[in-house]
């Protein structure tokens, strides 16, 4: 099913990332693994979790020559991952290679999803630094319809762009869209943030949800309200 709740696991270590998905005894979230974890505990983390039947999104946005991000592609295929990104500005020859790397001799291969511009650059420092003339949000759309032309399978975007992205690049291309909170809890440092409920009917096809659940009192009671208001 291309629509779900996943759980970012922004954990430092291995013994932190088990004792949080042992809470989870009748479901298997989908779970995001990020560059933290990974580089801290490697491979075997990926496939730790897997053994353990979650899904993974491993978040580790590559960005290099095509010939070196599709043999890395090839690695992370090997490890049995549900979903993986790069960053949409290695071009489209890129993205194309990366398909490439990702497809396993059976023809399967993970979701592949593209960032754009990561939200914590703005509009000033995209100008000034990187020389990008165009405005935001035609630059966000530019490289998600990029991606949609290399054939990647979607783009990580803000829950309020969701609605955009898809008239832009098609219903069926993918939005996955962190910045989630519930009605009644804390933005931390997110700025521009959505219920799950709301994400659901503006168009996320997968919510990336980290703190609400991670740091509830009750992360498997949180986890279930995602579920139910994103996918009820
Ligand atoms: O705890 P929280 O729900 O804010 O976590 C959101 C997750 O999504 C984190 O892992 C964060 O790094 C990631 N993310 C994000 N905004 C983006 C891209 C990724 O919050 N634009």
């Amino acid at each position: 099913m291309n629509r779900d709740v996943i759980i970012a696991c922004d954990f430092p270590s291995r013994e932190e990332t088990m004792a949080f998905l042992d809470l989870f005894k009748e479901e298997k979230p989908f779970v995001k693994i990020g560059m933290e974890l990974f580089y801290a505990e490697g491979p075997e983390i990926v496939r730790e979790i897997k053994r353990r039947g979650h899904k993974i999104f491993l978040d580790l946005k590559l960005h290099d020559i095509p010939n070196t991000v599709k043999r890395a592609m090839a690695v992370l295929s090997s490890l049995d991952v549900d979903m993986c990104n790069l960053h949409a500005a290695g071009t489209a020859e890129m993205m194309r290679a990366a398909l490439e790397g990702l497809t396993r001799p059976d023809g399967t291969r993970p979701l592949l999803i593209a960032v754009t511009q990561l939200t914590s650059t703005d509009e000033k420092s995209m100008r000034e630094e990187l020389w990008i003339d165009h405005p935001m949000d035609e630059t966000v759309m530019h490289y998600a319809k990029n991606a949609a032309g290399a054939g990647l399978d979607g783009v990580v975007c803000s829950p309020l762009e969701a609605r955009k992205v898809k008239d832009a690049c098609g219903d069926s291309f993918l939005t996955v869209t962190p910045g989630i909170r519930f009605a009644d809890s804390a933005g931390d440092d997110q700025k521009r943030i959505m219920t799950p409920e709301k994400a659901k009917d503006g168009g996320s096809d997968f919510i990336v949800v980290g703190r609400p659940i991670t740091r509830a009192e009750d992360p498997v009671a949180a986890y279930r309200r995602c579920v139910a208001e994103f996918l009820g």
